[in-house]
């Protein structure tokens, strides 16, 4: 923080809501970028502080208790412990890893709304809400499903249409149902404390548009659109049981809306971690708050939590900087916690046991910094081989098993440096320059494209000055090839800390290097002349096809139990009146052969003793039965089709099945043998 009126750095992270685990989406856009951050500032030797916890109330965690019959209370507690535990396990360094269930959390957050309310910062308003009367209960937007008045899909949300991505009113809704009862609900008459936001109109147009040019520009024009419409008062409670209950007489049935106390958790989380300094890291302008989020958070963090923070008033520090992130997609869809479409951390770790850097190392590589991004199985495994194993792993491999080669392993005294070996240094101190500028400005990819380089680097160096050549003539220069080389590998140590610790600590190891520091690094001396190094370990392996085609064919799994899930039978067809039914001729034959057309994967070709002759029908069901297992079988087929060339074969008639949710062709037979010929009327 040179040059800087900063002192000291909080970061926050988004809390994730406990009502899943984590996935790669939330890793690619939040957690890994903040813990690339707070490393990076450690290893600058500063004051910084980071933040997580998770966020434990909202109507999603209600509903998804409801349907498995048990306390959202049981649900949170299921989905704290993975969620604190994988992010352990992927090496996420936070300071603390709370919740917003705990005591002090819901203390905070209650002192916060009263503080604003005996302010007079609030204005409370009556409004027409849908109620469950045989529930006896308000019903959030989330609890009501109804008719979209825009698509005509059924099942929509209160607040959305996931058909077709429409924000809604629970009341715009055609033929509401309540989700608890399945009743039809009512409206009645209710009354909210409303944030009034336009209040802060002014404040935040000249804090962020005037201010804070220097934020990521999918940031600042979100900011500015918001600014722009206008802002209006925001309702900070609900009518529901679970969260913190609202701290005022007559408030009975009413909590915190979930989205006024979950950033408050940042606060608590603090608090709960540094019970006696915890003011000087939010009130202290000496203080730099980042808040880490993903896309879909920036307005809470830009404009609502920074009015509240406002409105409280006893110098609350507002964010420095919130370098938000698009989306990450998986496999070219949007990943969904409830559709299962998603990479679960917890299940990655189980998978690819150790292999903690490659997942940081791909979710940087490709992060969402600038637009949606996707994450592919194949990707990852290229990135890991082709890049983490050949290029990384390669060259520290090769200077370490060299090292051990001529010099038993024990790091030699340089000679004379020769054009070759400084410029090696030069560039070192380069790369430092740009990695942190980039790592300054949360450019991380590109951060992470330069540590690459050093690796880059030293392949080129080995490869420019072959000290395997020069072994048997020039020992001399052998060992100030290697010495240098030995320096990459301790640079590159500390260059990846931030983005692969788990490489990096093993690599220190490796090479003997005590605590690491930003400081060493660009420099020519991070391990001295004498150190013995220990054997070499390599530092990433190959990661198969096998292990990756086990991963796509999970993906394909969910995709057809999805498509299963969400299949609905096609509406009824138009009416036909009953002669033309009649002329259809239906009927059963017995299936004489059966075999595969050439060239043509769909078709099998069948000869059906239909009780007068022998004809033959060609039918697209190949992809659903072997041709032997059809031999004998009875089937329906229509008698009286014109005949129709397929592939060269001429069909006469065709051979009924019906069409599964996911696609399959079942084919349709009587439910007991028939005489060949028999009629389906
Ligand atoms: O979008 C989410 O997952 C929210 N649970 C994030 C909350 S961030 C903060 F305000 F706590
Ligand atoms: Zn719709």
């Amino acid at each position: 923080m040179e040059n800087s009126r900063f002192k000291r750095t909080l970061i926050t992270t988004a809390l994730p809501y406990a009502n899943g685990p984590v996935h790669i989406g939330h890793l690619a856009g939040v957690y890994v970028p903040a813990d690339i951050y707070a490393r990076y500032l450690r290893l600058k030797g500063e004051d910084v502080v980071m933040i997580g916890g998770s966020d434990e109330h909202g109507v999603p965690i209600t509903l998804k208790a409801r349907n498995e019959g048990v306390t959202p209370q049981d649900i949170v507690d299921r989905y704290h412990r993975i969620i604190k535990d994988s992010m352990e396990g992927l090496g996420i360094t936070f300071d603390i890893y709370s919740r917003t269930t705990s005591k002090i959390h819901s203390e905070t957050a209650s002192e916060f709304f009263r503080h604003l309310y005996d302010k007079g910062e609030f204005i409370e308003q009556t409004s027409m809400q849908l109620y469950d009367e045989q529930a006896g209960q308000f019903l959030a937007d989330r609890y009501v499903t109804g008719e979209c008045p825009h698509c005509h899909a059924q099942g929509a949300y209160g607040d959305q249409c996931e058909k077709c991505g429409t924000s809604l009113a629970a009341t715009d809704l055609i033929g509401p149902h309540s989700a608890i009862t399945g009743s039809v609900p009512v409206l009645r008459e209710t009354h909210h404390w409303y944030l009034p936001l336009d209040r802060w109109q002014d404040k935040l147009e000249k804090w962020i548009l005037d201010g804070h040019k220097e934020w990521k520009t999918n940031v600042y024009g979100q900011c500015k659109s918001w600014l722009d419409m206008g802002l209006q008062p925001r309702a900070v409670s609900r009518d529901l049981s679970w969260g913190v209950p609202v701290p005022v007489e007559g408030a009975e049935g009413k909590v915190l809306y979930v989205w006024f106390d979950a950033p408050i958790g940042y606060i608590s989380n603090t608090k709960e971690l540094l019970p006696d300094s915890w003011e000087k890291y939010w009130k202290d302008p000496e203080t730099r708050v980042i808040n880490f989020i993903g896309k879909d958070n920036i307005v809470f963090h830009c404009i609502v939590f920074p009015a509240m923070l406002m409105a409280y008033g006893d110098n609350y520090q507002l964010p420095d900087n919130v370098p938000a992130n698009e989306f990450l997609n998986l496999e070219g869809d949007k990943i969904s916690t409830s559709r299962n479409w998603a990479v679960w951390l917890h299940e990655y770790l189980a998978d690819f046991p150790g292999k903690q850097d490659v997942l940081r190392y791909v979710l940087t590589a490709n992060a969402p910094e600038t637009k949606d991004n996707d994450f592919t199985w194949r990707d990852f495994q290229a990135r890991n081989n082709n890049e983490l194993v050949a290029i990384l792993g390669n060259f520290v491999n090769r200077a370490i098993v060299l090292t051990h080669k001529y010099f038993n392993g024990k790091v030699p005294e340089r000679g004379e440096l020769e054009a070759v070996d400084s410029d090696v240094f030069a560039e070192l101190a380069a790369i430092k320059k740009s990695l942190g500028d980039n790592l300054d400005n949360f450019h991380f990819r590109e951060a992470l494209r330069e540590a690459m380089n050093m690796a880059r680097l030293g392949n080129k160096y080995l490869q420019e000055t072959e000290p395997w050549k020069l072994a048997k003539t020039d020992m001399g220069r052998v060992a100030t090839i290697l010495n240098v080389a030995i320096e990459i590998c301790a640079n590159l140590a500390i260059a990846f800390e931030p983005f692969t610790p788990f490489m990096s600590g093993r690599l220190a190891k490796m090479l003997g290097m005590g605590k690491m520091t930003w400081d060493s690094l660009g420099s020519d001396s991070v391990v001295a002349a004498g150190t013995q190094l220990s054997e070499p370990q390599l530092l990433f392996e190959k990661i198969e096809d096998d292990a990756i085609q086990a991963q796509i064919d999970r993906l394909k799994l969910i995709k057809q139990e999805n498509q299963v899930k969400s299949w609905k039978p096609e509406p009824q067809a138009a009416d036909v009146d009953f002669e033309t039914f009649m002329k259809a001729d239906l009927r059963v034959g017995t299936v004489l052969e059966c075999e595969k057309v050439p060239k043509a994967d769909k078709l099998l070709r069948f000869l059906i003793d239909d009780g007068l002759e022998k004809r033959t029908i060609v039918s697209g069901i190949a992809k659903y039965y072997q041709p032997e297992e059809l031999v004998g079988r009875q089937v329906c087929f229509i008698a009286n089709l014109p005949p129709r060339k397929l592939k060269g074969i001429v069909s006469q008639g065709m051979i009924l099945s019906a069409e599964d949710a996911d696609g399959r062709l079942v084919v349709i037979s009587p439910s007991a043998q028939v005489s060949p010929g028999a009629q389906v009327k």
